[in-house]
């Protein structure tokens, strides 16, 4: 163990009996360069992103090692300016976070890298934070008031699950998906469209022009479980779109965003209600880009409220990967006991849900 890891223990340990903590955290997981300085995990003090949406859009999707390379130029400033936006210096800084996982490994080592040579250099704790854990505490910022125990629902790009969170970092797994992520077939869906990256956002602003009136053939495998399965809908919804341009017929893509999204909404609406109803649990959290939609926003929102559950989801802005919800995470992780990472942090591609 490192003399340094050894000095910054201390300081955390201090650091939990301090007042006003702000945590400078690094988000570099995938399209977007994100630095933020957040106090106590619910203030954000500033929080700037720097999207590389524009750059990915003519390939289609995220291009791996563009996005590493674009990190990589943006984040030195990424991080001035977000130091300015806070009218702040490294000195009122008293720990540097950073997503290690999951992620693009190229992206998350360029954060992961400049995170530690600035908590290196200042000599300031480091703390390293999972990106789905930081999904989760996004709704911190947004509901001062929220607490743990609660179910969550995590759907990004990556991800899609029910989770259990009985504490600020503990979680188990409810159920979760087999296949694709829910994001992803969201894209996926609007690629086959002609719609371009990312597609969630234009399957949602189509879907309120047209009517829920396809229904895709496929079968629903995990019908009555707690689990996902989203490849089917979409190979369904791609062998329709193949057909008719076969066909030489014209799509109507506005009801096939609204059909598509009124199936995949209802699955996740539906199992996360049950689940709830069978564990007794009366707090729902939404968590991930997806949860920008604004149809699941709706439904969910009359759901909870039929069954007398409180609803939770994120500002907007806080919804998709942003720094902000990384600093948040950090603070209640610190608070938990979590460790100084050494100087052989690495970043990871995948994380297992529950670390
Ligand atoms: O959480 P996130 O920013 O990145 C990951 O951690 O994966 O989620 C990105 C995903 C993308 O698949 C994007 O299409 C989806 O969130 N998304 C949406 C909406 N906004 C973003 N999906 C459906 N409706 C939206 N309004
Ligand atoms: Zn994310």
């Amino acid at each position: 163990m490192s003399t340094y890891k050894q000095n910054m223990d201390k300081v955390l340990q201090s650091l939990k009996q301090k007042p006003n903590v702000k945590i400078l955290a690094i988000e570099s997981s995938c399209d977007e360069t994100s630095v933020a300085i957040v106090e106590n995990g619910r203030k954000v003090l500033s929080c700037v992103i720097d999207t590389q949406i524009e750059i990915h859009k003519r390939f289609g999707g995220v291009v791996p090692e563009v996005a590493s390379r674009n990190h990589i130029l943006a984040i030195d400033n990424v991080c001035k300016k977000a130091l300015e936006d806070a009218n702040l210096t490294y000195d009122d800084i008293d720990a540097i976070a950073v997503t290690y996982g999951a992620g693009l490994l190229g992206a998350l080592l360029v954060g992961v890298n400049y995170a530690k040579g600035l908590a290196y250099s200042l000599n300031k704790p480091l703390l390293a934070i999972s990106h789905i854990k930081g999904h989760i505490a996004s709704n911190y910022i947004s509901h001062k008031e929220l607490t743990p125990p609660f179910t969550c629902l995590l759907v990004s790009g990556g991800h899609t699950a029910i989770l259990d969170v009985q504490t600020y970092t503990k979680f188990s797994l409810i159920g979760s998906t087999v296949d694709d992520a829910v994001g992803e077939a969201f894209d996926k869906v609007a690629r086959i469209m002609g719609l371009s990256y990312p597609g969630g956002v234009n399957i949602d602003h189509y879907a309120k022009k047209g009517q829920p009136n396809i229904s895709f053939a496929h079968k629903n495998i995990l019908a009555g479980t707690y689990n996902f399965s989203f490849s089917g809908i979409k190979t369904a919804v791609i062998n329709y779109v193949h057909n008719k341009k076969q066909k030489g017929e014209e799509i109507n893509i506005a009801d096939i965003s609204a059909s598509f999204q009124n199936f995949v909404v209802s699955e996740l609406a539906n199992k996360t209600l049950n689940a709830m109803k069978d564990s007794k649990s009366t707090k729902l959290v939404v968590a991930g880009g997806v949860s920008a939609n604004s149809y699941l926003k709706a439904k969910l929102q009359i759901e909870c409220s039929k069954n007398n559950f409180e609803l939770f989801m994120p500002e907007l802005k806080y919804c998709t990967d942003n720094a902000a919800m990384i600093g948040a995470c950090a603070y209640f992780e610190m608070l938990d006991g979590l460790a100084c990472s050494d100087f052989d942090l690495t970043a990871k591609s995948t994380v297992p849900l529950g670390q």
